[in-house]
C-alpha cells in the first residue's frame, strides 16, 4: 500500500515526520513542487515528492491534510482519479471567526465526515483520521510513554480503517475505531472525543476503551 499526504501545513507535515520516524516509506504533495521537495529533503529517503496528480496516481491511500472547504472541492477537481483509493479525512469544519477564536462553519449537528463521504468518488472509500488531536500533540505526543495516546478514527469499511489504523500505529499513537462515518461528529472540534471538545485531553488505549 502507498500512502500520500497532500497538503504538508501544521498537519500534514507532523504526520508525514511521525510515518517516516515510524518506518514508513511515504508521498508527499503540495500546491507547489518545490514544497514538496523540501518537506522530502527534510525527511530524508523514505519520503519522496510528486506533484498532486502523481501522487494521487501512486497512492492507494491519500490523506487530505487541508481544510473542509478544499477537500470538498478537491473531491470534485479529482474525482476520476480517486476512485477506488482509501480517502483519508482529517478535517474540522471550522474557520476563523475574526475574534482570535473558531466556529463551526456548518450547522451543529452535522459533520465533516458525513459531508465529504456524500461526494466520494466512484468505489472511493472513507476514513475519517488524524484530525481528532492539535498539531501541536500530534507531533508532541507521538510514541508517548509509558502509554501511547490514542487517535480515534471512524470508518464504514472494515479493511480501509484496518489500513489506516496500521498507519495510526506506526505513526506513533494506538488507533481506536469510534464506528462508522456517522459517528464522525464525535471525532471532530467540538465532539466529546476531540482534544478541542468535550474529552479535552490526551487518552491511553485503557482510557478510551471505557468512552468509546
Ligand atoms: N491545525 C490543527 O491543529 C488541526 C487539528 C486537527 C485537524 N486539522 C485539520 O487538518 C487539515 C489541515 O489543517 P492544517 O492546520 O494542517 O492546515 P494548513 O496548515 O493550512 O495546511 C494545509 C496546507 O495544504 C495546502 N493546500 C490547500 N489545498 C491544497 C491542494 N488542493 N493541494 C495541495 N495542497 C493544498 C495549503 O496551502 P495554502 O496555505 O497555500 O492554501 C497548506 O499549505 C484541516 O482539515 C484541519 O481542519 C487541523
Amino acid at each position: 500500500m502507498n500512502t500520500a499526504i497532500i497538503g504538508l501545513g501544521n498537519i500534514g507535515s507532523r504526520l508525514a515526520k511521525n510515518l517516516v520516524t515510524g518506518g514508513e516509506t511515504i508521498i508527499v504533495a503540495a500546491k507547489t513542487p518545490d514544497e514538496a521537495e523540501e518537506t522530502a529533503r527534510d525527511l530524508g529517503s523514505r519520503a519522496e515528492a510528486m506533484t498532486v496528480e502523481d501522487a494521487i496516481a501512486k497512492a492507494d491511500v491519500i490523506i487530505l491534510a487541508i481544510y473542509f472547504d478544499a477537500i470538498k472541492q478537491f473531491l470534485v477537481a479529482h474525482r476520476e482519479a480517486l476512485a477506488g483509493k482509501i480517502i483519508v479525512d482529517p478535517s474540522n469544519p471550522i474557520a476563523p471567526d475574526g475574534k482570535g477564536g473558531f466556529r463551526k462553519i456548518i450547522p451543529d449537528d452535522q459533520s465533516s465526515g458525513v459531508l465529504i463521504s456524500q461526494l466520494l468518488p466512484h468505489r472511493a472509500r472513507l476514513v475519517k483520521a488524524f484530525g481528532t488531536l492539535g498539531a501541536e500533540s500530534l507531533g508532541a505526543a507521538a510514541n508517548r510513554s509509558p502509554q501511547r495516546a490514542v487517535l480515534f478514527y471512524a470508518a464504514d469499511d472494515t479493511q480501509a480503517g484496518e489500513v489506516v489504523a496500521r498507519l495510526i500505529d506506526a505513526s506513533g499513537f494506538s488507533p481506536v475505531r469510534v464506528g462508522g462515518i456517522d459517528q464522525s461528529i464525535r471525532i471532530e472540534v467540538g465532539g466529546d472525543l476531540h482534544e478541542y471538545g468535550k474529552l479535552g485531553k490526551l487518552v491511553s488505549a485503557e482510557e478510551a476503551a471505557s468512552l468509546v
